[in-house]
């Protein structure tokens, strides 16, 4: 069944919105409630054959009354080249880009002593790189004098990103990215902001994972204050609204979707262990061994 938005009919008639990482999960959501609301959406991802397939998916559940298209463009967003191509093809078709949305991305799960330094780079620049690419090519050719809205998605990374720790860092740098950005072109009319999800459940995201997949998310469940994952359409929501007129105050703000979850336990499990070095001497350090000295039978 899909979802149906919170958000007013036609809140976002004959805007045009580009989402990378349209095509599936996050993303996905993202582009269909936009689509829903009246808005023009160019999907956007590696993968052209995937990508016209979700096209098409969504073109059967744009209202026949709305005004609004989608259109799937590939891009790579590691490229510059590429991202300027898609951009320049955007105006083309539409004349204008109201909002952007950073959706696309991707890393793979691995302690840091065994990420070589190809996979290493190939997450910061899809990650990081990528999302400046975005930025600054729809800024300078479109936004800078038009204004706009620009919203990244990052990742719950607050407590470091222990097991994806290339990601953890560039999604960290993405939402210090927000803030320079805010601040730089606020007097171009264009407010930039973050949403950071919690663990949120995606069949994508389930393939992504592979084998790991079902074992991942049944495990992170207790972990979430709200005892549930999320779902891409509570991700869907939050962007809508930063795009929207109501947010019209709110810009260089990282809003953090994930019921709590940052605020709770980390599901990263240290071990038992006896390498960290003992505390100074002295008579607290005394006292802290008198307290646990195994207790004597009576
Ligand atoms: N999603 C994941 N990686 C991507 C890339 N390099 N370009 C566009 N979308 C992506």
């Amino acid at each position: 069944m899909a979802a149906s938005s919170v958000f007013r009919p036609g809140l976002f008639n004959h805007k045009v919105a580009i989402v990378t990482g349209g095509g599936t999960g996050i993303g996905k959501a993202i582009s269909l409630e936009l689509l829903g609301l009246g808005c023009s959406v160019v999907i956007s991802s590696r993968k052209a054959e995937r990508l016209e397939a979700a096209a098409q998916e969504m073109r059967g559940r744009i209202p026949t009354s709305s005004p609004a298209s989608v259109t799937p463009l590939p891009c790579n967003i590691r490229s510059e080249d590429e991202v300027k191509a898609l951009v320049s093809s955007v105006l083309k078709q539409y004349g204008r880009i109201d909002y952007l949305v950073n959706n696309g991305g991707g890393q793979f799960s691995s302690p840091v002593e065994h990420i070589a330094s190809k996979g290493w780079k190939a997450v910061i620049d899809t990650n990081l790189t990528g999302t400046f690419y975005c930025c600054k090519e729809v800024y300078t050719a479109w936004m800078k004098e038009h204004g706009g809205v620009i919203i990244n998605i990052i990742a719950d990374m607050w407590k470091g990103f222990p097991g994806m720790a290339h990601t953890g860092a560039a999604r960290a740098a993405v939402d210090n990215l927000t803030k320079s950005l805010a601040m730089e072109w606020a007097s171009s009319g264009v407010r930039v902001n973050a949403v950071a999800p919690g663990t949120i459940f995606s069949k994508t995201a389930m393939e992504n994972y592979k084998e790991l997949g079902p074992r991942l998310f049944k495990m992170s469940i207790p972990f979430s204050p709200a005892k549930r994952l999320g779902v891409p359409e509570e991700i869907s929501s939050a962007v809508c609204f930063l795009l929207s007129p109501g947010a019209s105050y709110i810009s260089g703000a990282t809003l953090r979707v994930d019921a709590g979850q940052s605020l709770y336990h980390s599901m990263w499990e240290i071990p038992d262990h006896s390498s960290w070095a003992e505390a100074p001497q002295g008579e607290n350090l005394d006292a802290l061994k008198e307290l646990l000295k195994p207790q004597s039978k009576l």
